[in-house]
């Protein structure tokens, strides 16, 4: 039987859990060398195929490569920005009335690729192919990691967002780290102090996610915690 004290981990930790928003806006705080380690020793205890740990993580901060590799990264990113601003028609809609959700996302997007080489901490985060298989199929296996780092952020106070925008720029990465051919550069993270607030995140209502009985039919004994936010209905195309 869960007893009191497991009862009080629980409320840290699944509040930690509905509160680690992707965060985009930093401090100019570092992140101390200390808290790096703990977050770090975090994302190496994830669970992978086999136990085969196949996560790798470079960690840019601030030495002469780092600066380089962020200004490579900052390229690649706002060039990313630019193209998804534009497809996504951030600046129609909504997007066109200042303080409309769309408008401040778009904003704070900008300020991010901006802002993006004084970031105090980027991690890349490779895959080692132990054997041939799909990029997928091992970043199941390391995705895992990920989020355990940015738990381990957000219950330190700090937060990040994971992100593909490395994708970009990914030979100049290889070249300038010699990053082995048989490793997947499977994300970059971004960690810092929140410039805002943390959480809670938004998603759509629990019981669109959880079926009993048959696909699509939600489980009756479903419950959100109060307060929950929900996102707007997904868009059926
Ligand atoms: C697999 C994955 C890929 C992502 N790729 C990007 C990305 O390329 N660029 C970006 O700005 N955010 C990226 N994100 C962050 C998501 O946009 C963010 O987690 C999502 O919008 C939900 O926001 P929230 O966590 O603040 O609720 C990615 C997140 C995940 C899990």
């Amino acid at each position: 039987m869960p007893t009191d004290a497991d009862h009080a981990t629980a409320d840290v930790v699944l509040e930690t859990l509905a509160s680690t928003r992707a965060i985009r806006r930093y401090t100019d705080d570092p992140v101390s060398e200390h808290d790096l380690a703990r977050i770090m020793f975090a994302a190496t205890r994830a669970p992978s195929g086999s136990n085969g740990q196949p996560f790798r993580f470079l960690v840019l901060r601030d030495d002469p490569t780092a600066r380089r590799a962020r200004r490579v990264l900052g390229d690649g990113v706002r060039s990313q920005w630019d193209a998804k601003r534009s497809a996504d028609g951030y600046e129609r809609g909504s997007g066109a009335h200042r303080g409309s959700r769309k408008a401040r996302t778009a904003a704070t997007m900008q300020d991010f690729v901006d802002r993006f080489e004084s970031i105090p901490v980027i991690v890349l985060v490779g895959a080692v192919r132990h054997r041939p298989g799909p990029d997928e199929t091992i970043g199941a296996s390391v995705y895992p990691a990920c989020q355990n780092l940015l738990l381990a952020a957000r219950a330190l106070g700090y937060g990040g967002v994971m992100m593909m925008w490395h994708r970009v720029v990914e030979q100049e990465l290889r070249e300038l780290f010699s990053i082995p051919d048989d490793v997947f550069l499977a994300a970059m993270i971004t960690l810092g102090v929140p410039a805002g607030r943390h959480g809670p995140v938004r998603r759509r209502p629990v019981d669109e996610f959880v079926f009993e009985g048959g696909w699509g039919t939600a489980a009756d004994w479903l419950h959100e915690p109060p307060g929950t936010e929900h996102t707007a209905p997904f868009r059926r195309s």
